[in-house]
């Protein structure tokens, strides 16, 4: 049935194209795919990053975790297949986002190479920066700043990430961010040079 109706559905090609909402926007569009532990600070550089861009009049837009899952991904929870299906549904939005003209920053988890290695593979070379958002366990525990691993390690949260479900650090990411040693704004900055040494903004 599924496969019925896949075959009569016919991709549309958009009059307006990507090419020209960059051209009309005076800059790339990309993902900032922030990835890293809870609590290592994606949020908040996310909010960092997008407050520079959008002075500087870029379009720009966060997709959050914690938001994200009260709306378009209520309903999953944090088994690897609904973490799996989390990230994909966010790769999509955020390719759909690129289409726009927009540089989308995403802050998720997302604990698996593979499921973010797939987001990098649906888009174009160079669209997709990977930002490992880099923070000791032991900092981001200390932080807690939901209370949550307190709550995990008492056992009141299964598969909590660190504590009791994997985080897979990217192997090349193109920017390490280690936020237990820099400021927010220092942080933040280190991306948006990135940005302009890529020619994106
Ligand atoms: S992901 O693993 O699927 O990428 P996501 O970024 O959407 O996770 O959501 C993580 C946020 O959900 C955390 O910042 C935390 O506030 C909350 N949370 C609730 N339960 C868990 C859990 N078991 N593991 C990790 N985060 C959790």
């Amino acid at each position: 049935m599924a496969n019925q109706i896949n075959e009569n559905i016919v991709w549309h090609d958009t009059t307006i194209s990507k090419q020209d909402r960059q051209k009309k926007n005076n800059h790339k569009s990309c993902i900032l795919w922030f990835t890293g532990l809870s609590g290592a600070g994606k949020s908040t550089l996310a909010n960092a990053v997008e407050k520079k861009l959008y002075e500087n009049h870029i379009h720009s837009y966060v997709l959050d975790g914690d938001n994200v899952r009260h709306g378009l991904n209520k309903g999953l929870g944090f088994s690897d297949e609904d973490r799996k299906e989390n990230i994909r549904r966010i790769g999509e939005v955020a390719k759909l986002f690129i289409d726009a003209g927009v540089i989308t920053c995403t802050a998720f988890i997302s604990p698996f190479r593979e499921d973010r290695d797939k987001v990098r593979e649906i888009v174009e070379e160079g669209e997709f920066i990977e930002v490992y958002v880099k923070c000791s366990l032991e900092t981001c525990e200390q932080r807690d700043p939901k209370g949550l691993y307190k709550k995990a390690r008492a056992g009141e949260i299964p598969e909590f990430t660190g504590i009791s479900s994997p985080y897979e650090e990217p192997n090349a990411p193109e920017l390490i961010v280690e936020t237990d040693k820099l400021s927010i704004e220092e942080a933040a900055d280190q991306v948006l040079l990135y940005l302009q040494a890529k020619a994106i903004i």
